[in-house]
């Protein structure tokens, strides 16, 4: 009603009931590294991660990797590669590529792991189209040779084009953009992508048992399994984005751990095509077989939870979320419920301040 939208549009054009925003005292560290502990308390050793990448296109620091804060906090060993990756919203594809790259030369230790999160928050000017389908979420995964979620099929298909359709500049925290030219390449990136991945790997459509896409908002997901996968009923894989928004690197990921959360069916041994777009552009259309102890690696409950925990905040309150964070400040407390044990809780001279809290 405040910007003089029928509601309408952005339940049904769009396909977004609800978004989510964040206050201060979060940012892409503290809820990436609530997703981390997450995913590190399934494996029995954490000195068996030997490599962390930190997937974000909404870093606020050009120099220093968030991983590195992910893997401070998470008391990780120092022989540890640690870095971030980027690509907009293709990142988190891009490192769970390179970490399966990654895994496969390890023969010395074949416990070796890996960490990746994709973690974003996305803003778009106050009152632009983008607005609606601004959003955030983490996604933290491990790689190791023995997947207990997905097991990754060694074929894939990809899509690099040069395109104006979606950027940041380094000076400012909102994304600029074309999103009439971004909904067309999405849809034809993913074309391109899938044929590739067909001829790749000899199967047919019908081989493919459910499918996860990226999800900027929730039509355009829809829009490309109507297109491509005639016979795609995909509500259960983007419950969690039309309750969040678009989480750009998590997306992906978001979608799939949806479909787990949300699937009445067993889903153990079924093939799930991915496909993954990041603006500018790169996009990747592959899969991955369920595996059999999925349901032991999941936190359905909790990724639930989370999503009811959260509290409605007044348009004027999200409208003192939307200013941009100064270069020195202490980060007032807020008498919101963190999403984890990590809050931000001073900025000086840009540098970030974090502090372990009780949950
Ligand atoms: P817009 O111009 O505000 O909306 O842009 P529209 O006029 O295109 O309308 C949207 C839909 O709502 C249409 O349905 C309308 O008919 C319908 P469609 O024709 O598409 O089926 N509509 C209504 N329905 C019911 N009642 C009404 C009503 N009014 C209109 N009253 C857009 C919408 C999504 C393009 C805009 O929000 C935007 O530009 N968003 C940002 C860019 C974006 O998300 N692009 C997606 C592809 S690019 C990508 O995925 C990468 C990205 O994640 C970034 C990265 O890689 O890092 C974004």
């Amino acid at each position: 009603m405040r910007r003089d939208v029928d509601y309408r549009k952005y339940c049904e054009g769009i396909g977004q009931i609800q978004m989510a925003v964040f206050p201060q005292n979060e940012d892409i560290v503290t809820i990436g590294i609530d997703a981390a502990q997450k995913a590190i308390s399934k494996i029995k050793d954490k000195n068996d991660i030997d490599l962390v990448m930190f997937a974000t296109e909404s870093t606020f620091d050009l120099s220093k990797s968030a991983a590195i804060y992910v893997h401070h906090f998470l008391g990780l060993k120092p022989n540890c590669r640690v870095f971030d990756i980027k690509q907009a919203c293709y990142s988190g594809t891009a490192a769970l590529q390179m970490a399966y790259s990654f895994i496969d030369t390890r023969t010395l230790n074949s416990n070796s792991k890996v960490l990746i999160i994709a973690s974003d928050i996305v803003k778009y000017s106050p009152g632009t189209s983008g607005e609606p389908t601004q959003g955030g979420a983490a996604v933290a995964m491990i790689m190791s040779k023995n997947a207990r979620t997905l097991l990754l099929e060694p074929f894939s298909g990809i899509y690099t084009c040069d395109i104006a359709d979606f950027w940041r500049p380094a000076a400012t925290n909102e994304a600029k953009f074309d999103g009439r030219l971004s909904a067309h390449n999405y849809l034809k990136s993913l074309e391109y992508s899938l044929k590739e991945y067909m001829y790749e790997s000899g199967l047919t459509k019908t081989e493919i048992d459910y499918n996860c896409f990226h999800t900027p908002f929730c039509k355009m997901a829809r829009k490309a399994a109507k297109q491509y996968f005639p016979y795609e009923n995909i509500d259960k894989s983007l419950i969690y984005a039309s309750l969040v928004g678009n989480s750009c690197s998590a997306s992906l990921y978001l979608s799939l751990i949806s479909l787990i959360d949300h699937s009445e069916s067993d889903l153990s041994g079924k093939r799930i095509g991915m496909y993954s777009y990041g603006s500018g552009s790169v996009a990747e259309y592959f899969s991955g077989i369920v595996a059999d102890e999925y349901k032991s690696v999941s936190f359905s409950d909790d990724n639930k939870k989370k999503i009811t925990d959260r509290i409605e905040i007044s348009f004027d309150k999200y409208e003192t979320f939307c200013s941009p964070t100064p270069f020195n400040c202490k980060i007032e407390e807020t008498s919101y419920k963190n999403i984890g044990n990590i809050t931000l809780s001073e900025i000086k001279n840009g540098y970030r301040i974090y502090n372990l809290t009780t949950l």
